[in-house]
């Protein structure tokens, strides 16, 4: 099958996960072209069999490429199926207001594009200090402290499952 891993990213964790997702889906012999989504426009989709799709949550909402690349490619996208990977620090949690914000999300994503995806999991992203200027450091710290206490508020730290991403992508292609 020939595959689009495409990704919308503002610390890089988004990249991580499509490069990883792309990795594993050409191990398994398909045919992967891994896509910033800031580089999307005018891209054929018709040359694709399926596409992944991975964007990460900053306060609330996907980075502007994506919402712009799924408006352009509604159509293609209700048609062929598609994983959508939706990147975030609530997904670390097991809180259900948390979750259910996360649902409100895609759904707003989905009214605003015209694209309700098929398949959408939510993915436990990072915590990336070195990344963050003085505000999100702030911002972010703040979280993290009242998430997950025993975390060390000065470290980068991922918390990615990537066994269950695995199992996660083996099911949805064989699907
Ligand atoms: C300024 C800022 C705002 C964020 N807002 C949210 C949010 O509203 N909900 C959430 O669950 N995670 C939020 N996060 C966490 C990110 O989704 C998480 O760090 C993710 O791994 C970022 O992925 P990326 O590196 O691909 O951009 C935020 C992170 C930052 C730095």
């Amino acid at each position: 099958m020939k595959l689009l891993v495409g990704y919308a990213t503002t610390e890089g964790q988004s990249r991580k996960i499509a490069r990883h997702v792309a990795d594993r889906l050409a191990d398994a012999g398909h045919m992967v072209e891994l896509l910033s989504l800031t580089d999307g426009e005018g891209l054929a989709l018709d040359r694709f069999d399926r596409a992944v799709l991975v964007a990460s949550i900053h306060a609330g909402q996907y980075r502007k490429e994506l919402t712009s690349f799924a408006q352009d490619n509604a159509l293609w996208l209700r048609r062929q199926p598609v994983l959508f990977l939706s990147v975030s620090l609530a997904a670390a949690g097991h809180e259900s207001e948390d979750w259910r914000g996360l649902d409100r999300i895609v759904e707003d994503f989905a009214e605003v594009t015209g694209w309700t995806p098929d398949r959408a999991e939510q993915v436990a992203g990072a915590y990336r200090p070195s990344e963050y200027d003085l505000f999100k450091r702030f911002i972010m710290r703040r979280i993290i402290a009242t998430k997950d206490p025993g975390a060390d508020l000065d470290t980068d730290r991922e918390y990615t499952d990537w066994p269950a991403l695995d199992a996660l992508v083996d099911d949805w292609i064989v699907g």
